[in-house]
């Protein structure tokens, strides 16, 4: 199966072009490498040892996209591209509007134009914007409480609307809760441009000495220690998740969405304790207020992507940490590093 990935040189996208490539799977990537590096597609390349067709194209350029659709057989996409950094879109709301609603669309209309109906969405657990209650299953009210969650429901909605126009499309969106941990041969990562705005690539910059101490934002909320718990998942389960719903879209039709979360709930401070036992380093840290918008908790209830997608996280806190770690220790500045002597093959490590 050929498989363009937008976004694909990203956090969540260069680890699913690993996967999907280590199962078998053509991969193209687009990427305008506005939030991301070049080097992430030779990265992927060395560790998979197979050649990666990538375009450095904005999204909203219809033409270029429409050019990629006609050089290649695409069969189905998965869609990552999207600016998504809450507070930069209450700031700017227009560019993220303009950005993530405008690019998808362009994207959807070349797909319909080439008859390529299969589509995996990036969407997010934002969408549940201040859940009620906890565990959240995908029946729970839907809101956004910033611009950026507000572009993962629009285009939801879009999605819905589209298959609803036409049963021939086959549309999963998956609902991320709070990806984090690296590949585990520490060549890919999170590389967060300037001050991270996440709780992981913060730890692990305070560890590799970048940044003096965490501010842990709040300690007040009615949670079992007073700081935010939210549903970690490795990206490696993440990306695992990706090919579930790929496989899914090659036997049915349909509009559907699934949480990929866990289903546990860690707090802050659990999340640093977990760090510094594993790793054997010290974060220091000091609390702070709130951060504004912040939830007190939110985890997932997993049990649809169990059933209808087949799929179950892994990995749990302390791999999470472990890689984290591995990464940051191995890319002390993310990809712009000019020699990295750490770089490992692929056959150091088993994919499942
Ligand atoms: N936190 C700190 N200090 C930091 C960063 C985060 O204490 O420097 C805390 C937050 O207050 C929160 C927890 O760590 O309690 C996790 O924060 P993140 O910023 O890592 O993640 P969020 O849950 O706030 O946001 C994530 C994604 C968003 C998405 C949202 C809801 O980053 O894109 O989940 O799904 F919208």
């Amino acid at each position: 199966m050929s498989v363009l990935v937008t976004g694909g040189a990203g956090y969540i996208g260069s680890h699913t072009c690993v996967s999907l490539l280590n199962r078998g799977m053509d991969v193209i990537i687009l990427d305008d490498f506005s939030n991301s590096n070049q080097k992430v597609v030779q990265r992927i390349e060395h560790m998979t040892k197979k050649e990666v067709k990538y375009y450095s194209i904005d999204l909203k350029d219809k033409d270029a996209v429409h050019s990629v659709f006609a050089d290649n057989e695409i069969e189905a996409v998965i869609h990552f591209a999207g600016y998504k950094a809450v507070g930069e879109s209450v700031v700017n709301p227009l560019s993220y509007y303009d950005n993530n609603l405008i690019s998808t669309i362009y994207l959807l209309q070349v797909m319909k134009q080439f008859n390529v109906k299969k589509l995996v969405f990036s969407s997010s657990a934002t969408v549940y914007g201040r859940p009620k209650q906890v565990p959240i299953a995908e029946n729970a009210h839907l809101s956004a409480t910033n611009p950026y969650g507000r572009t993962k429901l629009i285009i939801e909605d879009m999605l819905r609307d589209i298959y609803a126009s036409d049963n021939d499309w086959a549309i999963t969106c998956l609902r991320y809760f709070n990806p984090i941990g690296a590949h585990p041969s520490g060549n890919l990562g999170e590389d967060p441009r300037g001050i991270p705005n996440n709780l992981m690539p913060y730890i692990t910059q305070v560890a590799i000495g970048k940044r003096p101490v965490l501010q842990i934002f709040g300690d007040g909320f009615s949670t079992k220690d007073g700081t935010g718990v939210r549903d970690y998942i490795h990206v490696m389960d993440l990306a695992e998740g990706h090919i579930c719903a790929l496989e899914q879209l090659k036997k049915v039709t349909g509009f559907n969405f699934y949480n990929l979360g866990t289903g546990k709930g860690y707090s802050v401070l659990e999340i640093v304790q977990t760090f510094e036992r594993v790793n054997h380093v010290n974060i220091p840290y000091i609390i702070t207020d709130a951060r504004m918008g912040d939830i007190p908790i939110s985890y997932a209830d997993p049990t649809a992507a169990a059933t209808g997608l087949g799929w179950k996280a892994q990995r749990g806190l302390e791999e999470m940490c472990i890689d984290a770690w591995r990464w940051q220790k191995n890319n002390p500045t993310g990809y712009s590093d000019k020699k990295n002597p750490h770089l490992m093959q692929s056959g150091d490590f088993s994919f499942s």
